[in-house]
């Protein structure tokens, strides 16, 4: 493996996959991402922390002629990781159009050019979304799909176009791998996540009530039917799902694979109440949120977490961080954000 391709580099969960692909292999990395929820001083981040230049191509990946020229520029390409997508689930209900447009076409337009370019692996970013509200937990990679939001919906469309195209082109291996909540940050505090507007999710949300820039959390609902009445889910360390993108190239490079197309669930197989990501919080800073109860927020599913058996076996893939690590790296960053880095 020697050249991989990320789209959306310079993202949350890009950002961090190129920084564990640059650290554990001796392959090059280039970006495509056009910073449309995102900004340049990601790569400065990268570069701090690796100590290598990432080169970033700011195109719009729904222009086809823009993704050609970046595959003519660099036609030895061994790998692509495709993450760039919109991903708010609210926004997208908002705008649902925009979404599938922006998520579909860029797609569409990236398997073009594996087939174009002789691109041999392909790894598409997907989304515990794709299940929708879950009869039975935890969810294992055989669960009915039935995505409930338009953001969810991009991501179970996505998959099958993905598996049509593995059917048709007999020259690409894909894996697709279905986060669950992604949440905290690089262990050395020099890159995060970096919400351009105010968050939604919970965990920036906690921090930047912490640190003031917010004034207080509000938990969306107290009624449901879980241990605590809040919602649950299955938050995994944004760097355990980066190190799974290194483990699946490695995967297709070795021919471990088992079809054209594979499919893993990633996250860690326990589920987490919202009150206990709190309890989290203000146990490891030693702070106490400022929070309320507030009513339920459309779109929410009750309860969500992963069965991980299949990644562990196929992909001998294992999340190491715990609660405690994703929440005090998270930490971590927003007060070293506030400091400038
Ligand atoms: C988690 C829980 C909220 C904010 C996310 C991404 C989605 C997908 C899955 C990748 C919910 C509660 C939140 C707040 C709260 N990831 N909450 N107060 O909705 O599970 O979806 O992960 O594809 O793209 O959006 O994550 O962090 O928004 O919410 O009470 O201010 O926290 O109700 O129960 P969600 P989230």
């Amino acid at each position: 493996m020697k050249k991989i391709l990320v789209t959306g580099g310079a993202g949350y969960i890009g950002s961090h996959t190129i920084i564990e692909i640059l650290e554990t292999t001796d392959c090059e990395v280039i970006s495509a991402d056009n910073y449309s929820n995102s900004n340049a001083k990601t790569f400065e981040r990268i570069k701090n922390v690796t100590g290598k230049a990432v080169k970033n191509y700011a195109i719009d990946l729904c222009d086809g002629s823009a993704v050609n020229k970046m595959m003519q520029e660099n036609s030895d390409i061994d790998g692509i990781i495709h993450f760039a997508a919109f991903k708010s689930v609210p926004e997208s209900v908002d705008n649902p159009l925009q979404y599938y447009r922006n998520n579909m076409e860029s797609l569409i337009n990236m398997l073009a050019a594996v087939k174009e370019f002789n691109v041999p692996y392909f790894i598409f970013s997907s989304s515990c979304s794709v299940y929708g509200n879950i009869e039975k937990l935890p969810v294992n990679e055989e669960t009915p799909q039935g995505a409930i939001s338009p953001y969810g919906y991009t991501k179970q469309a996505g998959e099958r176009v993905v598996q049509d195209f593995t059917c048709s082109y007999k020259n690409v291996k894909a894996v697709l791998l279905r986060y669950f909540n992604p949440v905290g940050a690089h262990i050395s505090g020099k890159i995060g996540e970096v919400p351009l507007q105010r968050p939604a999710n919970l965990v920036p949300v906690i921090t930047q009530t912490a640190i003031g820039k917010m004034k207080e959390t509000t938990v969306f609902g107290n009624d449901y039917k879980t241990r605590d009445g809040t919602c649950i889910r299955d938050y995994v360390h944004v760097s355990d799902i980066a190190r799974a993108h290194v483990e699946a190239l490695s995967y297709l490079e070795k021919n471990k694979n088992t079809s054209a197309c594979s499919i893993f669930n990633l996250g860690t197989g326990s589920g987490v109440s919202v009150m206990e990501m709190i309890t989290a919080f203000e146990k490891v800073t030693g702070k106490k949120l400022n929070y309320h109860i507030g009513n339920r927020r459309a779109g929410d599913v009750e309860a969500i977490y992963s069965d991980i058996t299949k990644v562990e076996k196929e992909l001998g893939w294992i999340p190491k961080y715990s609660l405690d690590d994703m929440m005090l790296s998270a930490w971590k960053w927003e007060l070293n954000m506030k400091e400038g880095a």
